[in-house]
């Protein structure tokens, strides 16, 4: 299950510039027990009451020594990274300190996947830093069983629903655990760490429906989706050359499958429905044929 870790007293503190460097010389990014191991060091980060202040500080410097170029994602910001791990802080703002009309509440919870059940293609620790935290409801899933095409069926089993107060560290385990999370009550900070294990960047994250029994959609703007984002377009506008590709990446097993579904999709638009069809049949898709018969383009074929 996503884990709660117990803290630690007797571990001392380390700067997240100290814990990034231990991790990344000791940890392998594919070992998450390694990192699961390395919780209580992390949790001493957040025991740094400076931490979030001096961060801020020399984002507001960096704004006025390069125009503004600093990189700041909404309410979320870079602590620090190393290799393939990644600190970053997160600000959680309650909707009634956020001020927003009801079109901005629902793009708020649109945006960070607020009561939106998912998955992440990644490993992330995460602590509580300051506040009651936001409440998340907890399911888990075996990702082997599932071939990841909008409406399939998921058998997720609920584990719990928590809360992310001050000090308590949580583990979610990629392309593993689900969570729903819903907008504190109080303003809440938290500190992740982000694996980036090279192994997962390629696999697709998806959004579940509310009763977490079946994928919705998929998560937009991984890095899966931005590679595969060209292909509807070479079917709109593509030529001869352009449909012998699409064919190629549909019929190499090792791209994955929401590319060569794209590629599939993509195919059928500009070649039509038979040449994908026949695409299909040459794809030997036995175990794994479900994502790419359900294809929008080939739908009425399967
Ligand atoms: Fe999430």
């Amino acid at each position: 299950m996503a884990l709660t870790i117990e803290n630690s007293c007797d571990q001392p503190r380390v700067s997240p510039k100290e814990y990034l460097s231990y991790l990344d010389r000791n940890i392998d990014p594919r070992d998450t027990a390694g990192i699961i191991e390395s919780a209580p060091m992390f949790a001493t980060i957040a025991d740094d009451e400076r931490l979030l202040t001096e961060n801020l500080n020399a984002y507001l410097a960096g704004f006025i020594e390069s125009g503004a170029q600093a990189e700041l994602g909404n309410q979320s910001f870079l602590i620090g990274v190393n290799g393939c791990y990644i600190l970053r802080c997160n600000i959680w703002l309650p909707l009634e300190e956020a001020e927003l009309s009801a079109d901005q509440e629902r793009l708020e919870k649109e945006v960070y996947f607020f009561e939106k059940p998912h998955d992440h293609n990644f490993d992330f620790l995460t602590v509580g830093y300051f506040g009651g935290g936001y409440r998340t409801r907890i399911f888990e899933y075996n990702r082997r069983q599932v071939e990841g095409f909008p409406g399939e069926k998921v058998q997720a089993r609920f584990l719990e629903e928590t809360t992310l107060p001050a000090k308590k560290v949580m583990m979610y385990r990629a392309m593993q655990d689900i969570h729903t999370q819903y907008i504190p009550d109080e303003l809440s900070i938290s500190i992740n760490l982000l694996v980036d294990n090279p192994e997962l960047r390629l696999e697709p994250q998806y959004v579940f429906n509310s009763n977490v029994d079946r994928i919705e959609s998929l998560v937009p703007q991984t890095r899966l989706s931005t590679k595969c984002s060209l292909i509807p377009i070479a079917g709109l506008i593509g030529d001869q050359n352009t449909a012998q590709l699409l064919e190629d990446i549909c019929l190499s097993s090792s791209l994955p499958d929401l590319m060569r579904t794209e590629a599939l999709n993509a195919l059928g638009v500009l070649s039509g429905t038979a040449a994908a069809t026949d695409t299909l049949q040459k794809m030997q898709v036995d175990t794994k044929g479900g994502i790419f018969k359900h294809s929008i383009a080939i739908g009425d074929c399967k």
